[in-house]
């Protein structure tokens, strides 16, 4: 979509970072109302009253787990309740666990693609079918990560989990030309480092899923992450730049200027041209 003017948005992962701003960025794009959906509930409606009333547009916070199909179907449901259809929806949550691929664990698998994947898949299967039968425009923005195309040491199932997605992100788009479902237009967000709450995306960790790595390379990419993330845009300027660009018609979309994704995407494309095993990049 080029112009928000008007629509009604479903932000998953929405009480924090990279949500909360593609929340403000679409209300600054003329959104009329939004839907910040998050595990965490109190966080997702203390935000949305808060964006609610410096923006004067219906915000409304509530409680999803991405994981949990039912739990998104739901979060359909009083979507529609709310704001009577949705014509953008931002599959935006997402958690980071590090460590070597051979020592990960099976819960760090289980969570991360639980997330990062299913969340994604969840949200696909719940809110394209009715954007596929309306005549109206509508977006589909899937949040991966740069991570998710120049892949990251000490990073194996984090990286896994965006390559997946943005495979998926590409394979919806193909998918949507082939039924002629034109007025739905599919971007992949792909950050660079953005400063947002991720390094502490344990505290939604599930009781059930606590075996997790504890490694020196688990705390490499931790300190790495937090280093790196220090020196990265604000979410709100970030999410500015992302929602710019789906409406410049882009499918690929970074928190970051376009540049920076040609650097890093060229010097990896160049590898896999050559053959050559793919070298080492800072996402900055
Ligand atoms: N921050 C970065 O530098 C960066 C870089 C590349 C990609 N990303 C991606 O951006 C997205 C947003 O992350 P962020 O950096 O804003 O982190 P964040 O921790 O600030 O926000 C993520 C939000 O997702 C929510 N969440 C976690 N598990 C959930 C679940 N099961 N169901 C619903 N909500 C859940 C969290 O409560 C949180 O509000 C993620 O997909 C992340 O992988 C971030």
């Amino acid at each position: 979509m080029d112009n928000f003017e008007g629509t009604r948005a479903v932000v998953t992962g929405g009480a924090s970072g990279i949500g909360l701003g593609l929340a403000t960025a679409l209300i600054e794009h003329g959104a009329a109302g939004v839907v910040l959906a998050d595990i965490e509930a109190d966080t997702a409606r203390s935000a949305a009253a808060d964006l609610s009333g410096t923006s004067g547009v219906q915000v409304v916070g509530v409680g999803c787990d991405v994981t949990d199909p039912d739990s998104v179907e739901a979060l359909r449901s009083e979507a529609d309740r709310l704001l009577g259809g949705v014509d953008v929806v931002c599959l935006n949550a997402g958690v980071f666990a590090g460590g070597h691929v051979w020592e990960t664990t099976d819960d760090d698998w289980d969570w991360v693609l639980g997330v990062n994947l299913r969340g994604v898949v969840n949200g696909v299967r719940v809110f394209v079918p009715p954007m596929v039968s309306a005549p109206t425009p509508s977006q589909v923005l899937i949040t991966a990560s740069i991570a998710g195309v120049v892949a990251a040491p000490a990073s194996g199932v984090y990286c896994t989990s965006k390559f997946a997605a943005v495979g998926l992100a590409e394979s919806l788009h193909h998918d949507l030309a082939l039924v002629g479902a034109e007025q739905v237009s599919v971007s992949v967000l792909c950050p660079g480092m953005v400063r947002t709450n991720i390094a502490k995306g344990d505290r939604n960790r599930p009781a059930d899923l606590q075996d997790a790595t504890v490694s020196d390379a688990t705390a490499l990419a931790a300190a790495g992450i937090e280093d790196t993330m220090g020196r990265g845009i604000g979410p709100v300027e970030g999410a500015r730049n992302a929602i710019a660009q789906v409406c410049d018609g882009r499918f690929y979309v970074s928190t970051q200027p376009v540049e920076l994704w040609e650097r890093l995407v060229g010097n990896e494309n160049d590898d896999r041209l050559a053959g050559r095993p793919p070298r080492f990049q800072m996402y900055e």
